[in-house]
């Protein structure tokens, strides 16, 4: 058997190898053949010559099984040197994009409602005088309809310019509870260092049945999502006005800028104004035939966040797709 454990040693290729097995292991093969003799021997005889069989056999097959990984080894080695890619060798800037600051801020918004179990509703930029105005409690002579703070279009209807008339929408096609937000463009006439005359909210309702939606809720709330935002602040509730909350509030943080200093972005007060918010006006629900039912809501301009969180000192910058500012936001 020598001479087949120097051939499989030889052995350079798995087809080759596999030729080897066939001639010793197969049904005419030379091992298989002795193994047949067996049966035509002495019991003495036959002992000792099946006992140096077996052996073969064992140092055989390991051999073979031994060169089969060895040589299947090699052949991937081989197969990977051929296919391998040498990455050092291309080296030129690919150019890539990134989500614009705006989008990036509201994404972090939407992903804290979200986690809070908020649900996400969107409705249209053109909107009606109903969905935008009069369901929201702003009566016909209020001066936020004004042609100075508003898009209208020539058939009466009109550019959104809140995400409000989406918790109208939402409340008219379904019943509570609700709680949702609703990100999303709004226009408004107005262009200074701070306005744009378009721009982003995200709006937040919920509502219940009965009476156990309060003010304190909305409180809290607010507050883990400022600190979610923005850090360690103070959150300070200051009394305001909206036609559609009552009592309504305006939220502001501790200046995250000079932290208690006084700086120009604070106005010298030390606090951000970063939030409008409320406890729903019993007129809004009257709009959509809700009764028995409480709730609140709140509405933030998402470039107003931004602007702070990457401290943009105009915001116009924001909008002119100058590549050099979006950049610096990858
Ligand atoms: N819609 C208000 C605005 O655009 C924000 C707001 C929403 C205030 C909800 C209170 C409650 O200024």
């Amino acid at each position: 058997m020598q001479e087949y454990v120097d051939k499989i040693q030889a052995c350079k290729e798995l087809a080759e190898l596999e030729k080897l097995r066939v001639e010793i292991f197969g049904k005419k093969g030379v091992l298989t053949s002795q193994f047949a003799l067996l049966k035509d021997m002495g019991e003495d005889e036959k002992k000792s010559f099946a006992a140096k069989l077996n052996a073969s056999r064992d140092e055989l097959s390991e051999l073979l099984e031994s060169r089969k990984s060895g040589l299947l080894k090699g052949e991937q080695e081989l197969k990977m040197k051929k296919d391998a890619i040498d990455i050092t060798l291309f080296n030129e800037p690919v150019a890539t994009g990134a989500l614009h600051p705006v989008m990036d801020v509201m994404d972090g918004i939407i992903e804290y409602f979200v986690s809070q179990n908020f649900s996400l509703e969107t409705g249209p930029l053109i909107e009606d005088d109903f969905h935008n105005f009069e369901a929201l409690n702003l009566p016909k002579y209020h001066p936020a309809r004004a042609m100075q703070d508003t898009f209208y279009l020539n058939d009466n209807r009109l550019l959104r310019t809140h995400t409000s008339p989406v918790q109208i929408r939402k409340m008219l096609n379904s019943k509570p509870p609700i709680r949702m937000i609703a990100p999303g463009t709004v226009f408004r006439r107005d262009m200074d260092l701070t306005h744009t005359p378009m721009f982003h909210q995200v709006e937040g309702l919920v509502v219940e049945q009965g009476d156990g939606v309060s003010f304190a809720n909305l409180k809290s709330m607010l507050e883990g999502f400022l600190k979610h935002m923005f850090g360690d602040v103070k959150v300070r509730f200051r009394p305001s006005f909206f036609p559609f909350t009552e009592p309504s509030a305006e939220v502001d943080i501790s200046c995250i800028f000079c932290h208690g200093e006084g700086c120009r972005v604070c106005k010298h007060t030390t606090w951000l104004e970063v939030l409008g918010c409320g406890v729903v006006d019993p007129n809004v629900f009257k709009a959509v035939g809700y009764k028995d039912v409480s709730g609140y809501a709140f509405g933030l301009g998402v470039e107003r966040f931004a602007m702070l969180l990457h401290r943009v000192p105009d915001l116009r910058s924001l909008f002119e797709g100058d590549l050099r500012l979006l950049e610096q936001f990858k």
